[in-house]
């Protein structure tokens, strides 16, 4: 990894980790366990990408950091949810993220559906009411529609029930990129997508450049998603790999092959990099990303 990007990665890293134990309810607040669990799945070591493209947007625009904060923890608020969620016995059954047993089993079935539902609700709170955010009303509401689009049926939830639905069938490779940028692309295009509402003037044909941009690599994470997922290990991963050829999910691996599925991945950073063609320099951290995507371990 470039060292720039590895500085940068580390930097929003903590940034967004001090950013999110400060607006997680305490532990000390009743309900304890609800309160314990949701702290225990968002303070645990993710990769923090969605912040980091959030904030690797604002440096595109010009936008600091500091008005940006609760909108990286929103996503990734909306996307912890998502994990607990998509671990629950009732979808993935897995009992490994992060390195750590998942929610469920370090707490039970009970608390990690509500710990989902409370970090789900906390993402809406922050789009409304962080006093960081410092963007007008109506933009604020653009905000709350657009993660909520994203999250919602026909965004990352809706992804989630094309996924369960397709366990053990064949699908055509448009279904599987529907499935795709559903259930994982939307959410990370929205991190994007946030940080452009939050600028000021923001020309309209650069956002449309990082919406594009975006809509690109938010397939590219889940197809590397699903070749780690048959060519990595379990202490890399910090889940349990290899689940989803056990679990009969439809994957781009099971569909094009690992060669196959590479390529895909490849063509989709080259498209994300066309997207940039129209910045300068202040996006390097976002050709980083694209990289780093389809090139981490993990
Ligand atoms: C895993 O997401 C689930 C998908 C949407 C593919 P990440 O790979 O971003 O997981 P963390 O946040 O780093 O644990
Ligand atoms: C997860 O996809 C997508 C969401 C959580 C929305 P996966 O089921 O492939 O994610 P992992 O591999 O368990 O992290
Ligand atoms: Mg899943
Ligand atoms: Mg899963
Ligand atoms: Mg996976």
């Amino acid at each position: 990894m470039n060292q720039d990007l590895k500085n940068y990665l580390i930097t929003c890293q903590s940034r967004v980790e001090i950013a999110l134990k400060h607006r997680l309810p305490s532990d000390h607040i009743l309900p304890l366990r609800l309160h314990n669990a949701m702290r225990y799945s968002v303070l645990n070591g993710g990769k923090r990408m969605r912040p980091m493209l959030t904030y690797a947007t604002g440096q595109v625009l010009g936008i600091a950091p500091d008005s940006l904060d609760a909108i990286a923890c929103a996503v990734e608020c909306i996307h912890v949810y998502s994990l607990i969620h998509d671990d629950l016995p009732a979808m993935d059954d897995d009992d490994l993220r992060r390195g750590k047993p998942t929610c469920h089993v370090a707490f039970d079935e009970a608390t990690a559906i509500l710990a989902g539902d409370g970090l789900q609700a906390l993402a809406f709170e922050l789009l409304a009411h962080d006093a960081t955010i410092t963007a007008s009303a109506e933009k604020r509401l653009q905000m709350i529609t657009t993660l909520a689009k994203a999250s919602g049926s026909q965004g990352m939830v809706g992804g989630q029930a094309i996924d369960l639905e397709s366990v053990g069938t064949l699908l055509t490779l448009p279904e599987l990129e529907n499935m795709h940028i559903h259930k994982t692309g939307a959410l990370i295009r929205s991190s994007v997508v946030l940080a452009t509402l939050a600028g000021e003037n923001v020309d309209p044909e650069a956002a449309k450049k990082l919406d594009n941009y975006a809509k690109c690599i938010g397939l590219s994470f889940q197809v590397k998603d699903d070749i780690l997922d048959e060519e990595s290990d379990t202490a890399t991963l910090g889940k349990t790999q290899g689940k989803d050829k056990n679990h009969h999910k439809p994957t781009y691996p099971a569909l094009l092959g690992l060669a196959g599925a590479k390529e895909k991945a490849e063509h989709l950073h080259e498209k994300a990099l066309e997207n940039l063609a129209h910045f300068g320099d202040e996006a390097n951290l976002l050709r980083e990303l694209s990289l780093y995507i389809i090139q981490r371990d993990h």
